[in-house]
């Protein structure tokens, strides 16, 4: 596959602009956006919170798994994804081999400010109290560093950083 017709993938914890920055990019790119929560919502008819809550997490990531191998036999698109997704092994293999994946990286101290507005809809940040939330973020962070490219996010607009994504891989 020619490197500039590759998927996009955009990785990073919950509430760090992944879609937002996706649609920056996509029309910067002039490329489809897709977004994988967003289109396992649409097959499920449910929200994922629903997903979550009537099927339980596992059955959720078994719909991530299905639907990202689905996107992922065409190219040319921006994929953002939810931010468990690149912790299945089989998705990162793929999404390393096949795509190109960008980390949006954020610090804890500017994330954490944004949790009351993230938690109602993200079910992994319930009943969970800032440490361990904490530790979630900084042992994910980890995986997510695998990603070909890292972005710092801290107090850049969406489209700063889309622009910046752009100049990176391009
Ligand atoms: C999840 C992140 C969510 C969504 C689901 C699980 C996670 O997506 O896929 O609630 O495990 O981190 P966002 O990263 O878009 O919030």
């Amino acid at each position: 596959m020619r490197p500039s017709s590759k998927n996009i993938i955009l990785i990073g914890f919950m509430g760090v602009g992944k879609t937002t920055i996706g649609k920056e990019l996509a029309r910067l790119l002039q490329r489809e956006f897709v977004d994988l929560d967003q289109a396992i919502e649409a097959d499920a008819n449910q929200t994922v919170l629903e997903i979550f809550q009537n099927e339980g997490e596992e059955a959720f990531r078994k719909r991530e798994n299905t639907k990202f191998m689905e996107l992922f036999e065409s190219d040319n698109r921006i994929i953002s994804f939810g931010g468990g997704a690149f912790l299945q092994s089989d998705i990162q293999k793929v999404s390393l081999e096949d795509g190109i994946v960008v980390f949006l990286d954020i610090s804890f101290p500017l994330w954490l400010k944004r949790l009351p507005s993230l938690i109602a809809d993200r079910p992994v940040l319930q009943n969970k109290n800032h440490e361990e939330i904490r530790t979630l973020f900084v042992s994910r962070r980890e995986v997510y560093l695998k990603g070909h490219h890292t972005l710092n996010t801290d107090h850049m607009s969406p489209i700063q950083i889309a622009d910046n994504i752009a100049k990176t891989i391009l």
